[in-house]
C-alpha cells in the first residue's frame, strides 16, 4: 500500500520548484495530484516532467490566479468535479517583496497579503466542505523560516508568512471536531528555480546558507516532509510548525 493510496491531494503553486517537487513525490505515493498555479507554461513543464519521472503519475494542472478572491472556489469546484473529492491541501503559493519598512506602499503590502495569505485562507474555505466529507483531511500551509527569524528588507514577506503559522493553529481547533489536521512547515534557503531565475545559478552556488548544514535544500527535501504531515502517518499531529532548515534556526 502506497502512503497516499487514492487520496485527491490539490497543491497551490503546484508549478513551482517546492510545489512541483511536492506533487512528484505525491504520485509516487499513489496520489491524484492537482497541481493549480497562474502559469500554464510552468504548469505544463511540471506535468510533463512528473509523467516522465513517475510512469503512470495521476498529475493534473489547473490553471487559476489565487490572488483573486472569487479564484479558489471557482477552481476548488473545477477540481472536485473532476477528481471527485478533496483529501490534502498543500498551500504552497507564494511571492516575494524585498523592502524595508520606510519604504512600505500598502499596494506592495497587499499584493503579497492577497497570495500569501489571503489565498490560503480561501482555498482552506473553498476546501473545507470535501475535506470534512473524507473524515480525515489534512492542510499543510509552506510559510518559511522568515516567519521565526528576523532580517532586514523582508517586511512583508516575512509578516506575510507569520500569519500563516497563526492561521495554521486557528484551522487545526476549529477542525479538528470534522477529523481535519492543519500544520506548516517552515523552509530554509532552498535552490529552486525562483532563486536560481533571480540570482542566477552561479550566484546560487556561491552563497553559503547560515544554517548549520551550510547548503540549500533541494526542494524535494520539502517536499518529503510535506508528504508525511499530509499522510496519516502524522494522524496525531495537528497545529504543529516543522521547521524544515538544515538547523538555521534550531540549535
Ligand atoms: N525557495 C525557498 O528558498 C523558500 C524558502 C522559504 C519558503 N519558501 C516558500 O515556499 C513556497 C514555494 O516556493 P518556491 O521557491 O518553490 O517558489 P516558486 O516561485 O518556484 O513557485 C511559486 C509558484 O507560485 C506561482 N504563483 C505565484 N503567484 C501566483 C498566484 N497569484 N496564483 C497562482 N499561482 C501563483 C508561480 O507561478 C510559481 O510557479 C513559497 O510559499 C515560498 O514563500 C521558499
Amino acid at each position: 500500500m502506497k502512503r497516499l493510496e487514492r487520496k485527491v491531494a490539490l497543491i497551490t503553486g503546484g508549478g513551482g520548484g517546492i510545489g512541483s517537487a511536492a506533487g512528484e513525490v505525491f504520485c509516487r505515493e499513489g496520489a491524484r495530484v492537482a497541481l493549480i498555479d497562474m502559469s500554464a507554461e510552468v504548469l505544463d513543464e511540471a506535468v510533463a516532467r512528473i509523467r516522465a519521472a513517475v510512469p503512470g503519475a495521476d498529475v493534473h494542472a489547473f490553471v487559476a490566479d489565487l490572488g483573486r478572491e472569487e479564484e479558489a472556489d471557482r477552481v476548488v469546484q473545477q477540481i472536485v468535479g473532476a477528481l471527485g473529492g478533496v483529501d490534502i491541501l498543500v498551500n504552497n503559493v507564494g511571492i516575494r517583496r524585498y523592502d524595508a519598512v520606510e519604504d512600505a506602499a500598502w499596494d506592495k503590502w497587499d499584493d503579497i497579503l492577497r497570495v500569501n495569505v489571503l489565498s490560503y485562507v480561501s482555498m482552506v474555505r473553498a476546501a473545507l466542505p470535501a475535506l470534512r466529507k473524507g473524515g480525515r483531511g489534512s492542510i499543510v500551509n509552506v510559510a518559511s523560516t522568515g516567519a521565526v527569524f528576523g532580517r532586514k528588507g523582508m517586511a512583508a514577506y516575512d509578516s506575510s508568512k507569520a500569519a500563516l503559522l497563526a492561521l495554521t493553529r486557528t484551522i487545526a481547533h476549529e477542525e479538528a471536531e470534522h477529523g481535519i489536521r492543519a500544520n506548516a512547515i517552515c523552509p530554509g534557503y532552498t535552490r529552486t528555480v525562483f532563486h536560481l531565475n533571480r540570482l542566477g545559478e552561479a550566484a546560487v552556488d556561491g552563497i553559503v546558507p547560515p544554517c548549520v548544514m551550510k547548503r540549500w535544500a533541494d526542494p524535494k527535501e520539502m517536499a518529503f516532509p510535506l508528504l508525511w504531515l499530509a499522510s496519516d502517518e502524522a494522524s496525531y499531529i495537528t497545529g504543529a510548525n516543522l521547521m524544515v532548515d538544515g538547523g538555521y534556526t534550531g540549535p
